[in-house]
């Protein structure tokens, strides 16, 4: 927002956060963030407080807070978006200068915008819906040039006119750029949401059924996946077969729906994505099940080294990640497990000190019995198997994202097992 020419205060509770950001210092990474970040504060545009008093003087109120999943449930926890929305409430209509607008982008339950735009009426605020789609590893990039950007606004025309025009002014560039934007009410701005990562769970667990396929008979189904992908009803994006979805989204996202339908009466309508999240954890036990196999039955007195830790490359995020689910298994079986990982490697050796964490693929792999590559970072993919060869115990690669040529490795001397390829 800052970067689009507006004049910003960014609220939150955590003071670490809000101390570290003033000082232009993102707390995660995110490549291009910290540029963007350090350019905006420098300039005067960008603020940050843990005080709502600050904020008293703004026209448009962004609440982009997390939607956890439950403990012991798959419903979606709002206690920080209702939170916020309680902290907001005072401060609303302080603007002189035209309607105060209140814009959601959480992930929530469909049926939530409504609720909350009956607790701000009384304010004379206005609730515009507004998803929010961005890839981490990407959230420059799609936060500036979206995709498309989706408007959930209010029944009355009146209303729905007003905050319009109010978002359509914060957006101004983007409008200009010509990204298509839709308008629609609240529960479809809603459902658009967690229809949209539904789809893209049900594609990566879709090619992840047909790597199973291709275990079976021998087929390789990064082949499978070009193939079909040339068909530009399918397409070739989220079809990557390997260790499955994670991070903060995708698993909690499908659960909520999963929740909500239910409690709509409609829960057949999604039974599907029951499969969907059971045939993402296959993909876990199968990597531990090869392991373990190849190893003689049994983790006990083995080395494992494990190549990344974060859900996806280019982020430092390990919420329900992949990678650590299945380190964290191998070593619950007895195995000494070695981490590595260029962005969530420092966080993971402060948070859990008790776990082995090496500065690189070299140094966790050395003596090991079988190398695990989970996250297909670039500094992964461009190891040169050579070298790594040396470091080993025993020269076996599982490469849980397929992201490694298989006759570069055999050639130098390893036993190579992707998923879903012989
Ligand atoms: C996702 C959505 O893509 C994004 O639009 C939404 O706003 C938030 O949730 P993100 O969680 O950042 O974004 O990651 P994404 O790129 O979707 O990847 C999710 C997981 O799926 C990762 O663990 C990734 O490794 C895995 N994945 C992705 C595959 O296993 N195969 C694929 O082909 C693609």
């Amino acid at each position: 927002m800052a970067e689009l020419g507006h004049d910003v205060v960014g609220i939150d509770v955590d003071a670490a956060k809000v101390a570290s950001l003033s000082r232009g210092v993102a707390p995660f990474h995110e490549p291009g963030f910290d540029e963007l970040l350090a350019r905006n504060v420098e300039s005067g545009r960008l603020r940050f407080s843990t005080d709502f008093a600050d904020l008293a003087h703004a026209q448009v109120h962004f609440i982009g807070v997390g939607t956890p999943q439950v403990q012991g449930g798959y419903a979606a926890d709002l206690t920080y978006v209702n939170s916020a929305v309680a902290s907001l409430l005072p401060h609303l209509n302080h603007h002189v200068d035209g309607p105060t607008l209140v814009v959601g982008k959480s992930t929530v339950p469909v049926g939530t915008a409504a609720t909350i735009a009956e607790t701000i009426a009384p304010t004379g605020a206005l609730l515009v819906w507004n998803p929010e789609f961005l890839r981490e590893g990407f959230a420059v990039q799609d936060t500036i040039s979206p995709d498309r950007i989706v408007y959930g606004l209010p029944k009355d025309p009146e209303s729905a006119g007003t905050a319009q025009g109010v978002l359509d002014d914060v957006y101004k560039q983007l409008i200009a750029a010509e990204i298509p934007r839709l308008t629609t009410d609240y529960a479809t701005a809603e459902l658009v949401k967690v229809a949209a990562n539904s789809f893209l769970a049900t594609k990566i667990s879709f090619i992840n059924a047909m790597a199973e396929l291709c275990e079976a008979t021998g087929a390789d189904v990064t082949q499978l996946a070009e193939a079909i992908g040339h068909d530009d009803r399918i397409g070739k994006k989220f079809l990557r077969a390997g260790i499955g979805f994670g991070g903060g989204c995708l698993p909690k996202d499908i659960r909520a729906f999963m929740a909500r339908a239910g409690e709509l009466g409609v829960d057949q309508a999604l039974t599907f994505l029951r499969e969907v999240d059971s045939i993402n954890d296959r993909r876990r036990d199968h990597v531990v099940n090869t392991a373990r196999d190849g190893l003689g039955g049994t983790f006990e007195g083995k080395k494992v080294a494990v190549l990344g830790a974060a859900f996806k490359p280019d982020s430092d995020d390990m919420r329900n990640s992949p990678a650590l689910d299945i380190a964290a298994r191998i070593s619950g079986e007895g195995a000494t497990v070695v981490i590595t990982d260029p962005a969530a490697g420092p966080k993971l050796r402060a948070a859990r000190p008790t776990t082995h964490v090496a500065d690189d693929a070299y140094t966790a792999a050395a003596g090991a019995d079988v190398v695990l590559l989970l996250t297909e970072w670039k500094q992964f993919k461009e190891l040169d198997p050579t070298r790594l060869k040396d470091a080993v115990n025993n020269p076996w690669i599982i490469d849980g994202r397929n992201a490694l040529d298989p006759t570069t490795w055999r050639d130098a001397g390893w036993t190579y097992t992707g998923i879903g390829r012989p």
